[in-house]
């Protein structure tokens, strides 16, 4: 097969990153992966077609020299909690100028960009959200001429490794009765990361794509009430919602966002404020329920989670197949 060329993947160690890398490799194409800690994801080194490097991509100098020779970028980095004030802005909107100039002065013609739904400089309900859409804004605007950008706003992303499904899980397993619950109300349309991945690899040659942004869920719109309700039934467990009204959900957040591991921030419960659904496109085909049944299906349902998480452990798992 003749490959179509040179890719480099910047946050390619991530969740959706790691499925990107395979899915390209498989189609011929050499992915470069920089990362901060290669020893961490040498599994991605079993592809013949992936070379994982280290290296701090947030430095101009550093990212300049690992675009040398590149024919595509595709940008993943992003983060759901600051650990920095400042971080987002660092991350979602500094980092965009950085890899477009990297782009441009490596003569780069082809940029794609992982957004978020509902990301919006002007409205968004959330400062991740906000700078997500200032990042992306940055993006379309410089990069007209010479480079030809496209961004993908996905709602929330499932599949095997995802730190969604996972987190919730997780966090389940270690409760009996009521699991108090924010923002039960919160609408999301969740998409699988197959899904998701298959629109990338699709537009990477596709003109029609250039300058478009495109939202990406899934087939269904689901409550984060149902979500939870979904998990706790797939995993069968002893555990019951107790959705909470919206002071008791700022309450946690606000409790828990001085926690360690941040697992929910006043930022992400503004980001829960607005309904995360597709208002403009074509949803993508996989369905949480039936992934979530399937599941349930290959590992049984009692403890089907902790027999996955055996059976698989995580360097290892398989990767995300339909
Ligand atoms: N997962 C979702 O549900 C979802 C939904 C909507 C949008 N998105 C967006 O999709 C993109 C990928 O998401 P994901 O779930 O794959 O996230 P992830 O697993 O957390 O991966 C994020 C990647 O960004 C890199 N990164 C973060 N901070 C960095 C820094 N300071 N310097 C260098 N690299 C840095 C990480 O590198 P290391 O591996 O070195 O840590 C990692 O490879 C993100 O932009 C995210 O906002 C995700």
């Amino acid at each position: 097969m003749t490959s179509p060329g040179k890719i480099l993947l910047l946050g390619g160690c991530g969740f959706i990153g790691k499925q990107l890398a395979y899915a390209l490799a498989n189609q011929g194409w050499q992915v470069t992966v920089p990362s901060r800690r290669p020893h961490r994801n040498r599994a991605l080194l079993v592809h013949p077609n992936i070379r994982l490097v280290e290296g701090r991509i947030t430095e101009a100098e550093e990212l300049q020299r690992l675009c040398a020779g590149q024919r595509v970028v595709i940008n993943l980095v992003g983060i759901l909690h600051e650990r920095r004030r400042g971080d987002f802005r660092r991350y979602h909107v500094d980092f965009i100028k950085t890899v477009v100039e990297a782009c441009n002065n490596s003569g780069i013609r082809r940029l794609l960009h992982i957004s978020a739904l509902g990301a919006d400089q002007a409205i968004g309900s959330s400062l991740y959200l906000r700078t997500k859409g200032e990042g992306e804004n940055l993006l379309h605007t410089f990069g007209q001429r010479d480079l030809k950008v496209t961004s993908f706003q996905p709602s929330v992303v499932f599949g095997k490794h995802d730190s969604f499904i996972n987190r919730f899980a997780g966090i389940l397993r270690l409760y009996v009765g009521l699991f108090p619950l924010a923002c039960p109300n919160a609408k999301l349309q969740p998409v699988f990361v197959g899904d998701l991945v298959d629109r990338i690899v699709g537009a990477i040659e596709d003109r029609n794509s250039y300058s478009q942004r495109y939202q990406v869920c899934g087939p269904e719109v689901f409550t984060l009430r149902q979500i939870v309700e979904l998990i706790i039934d797939t995993l069968d467990l002893p555990v019951k919602v107790l959705p909470l009204g919206n002071g008791l959900s700022r309450l946690q957040a606000l409790v828990f966002q001085n926690l360690p591991g941040k697992l929910f921030t006043m930022d992400n419960y503004r980001s829960l404020q607005t309904d995360n659904v597709l208002t403009e496109g074509e949803s993508c085909p996989t369905s949480l329920r039936q992934y979530l049944r399937g599941l349930a299906a290959m590992f049984g349902n009692k403890s089907s989670y902790d027999r996955m998480r055996r059976n698989f452990p995580r360097s290892e798992e398989p990767e995300d197949t339909r």
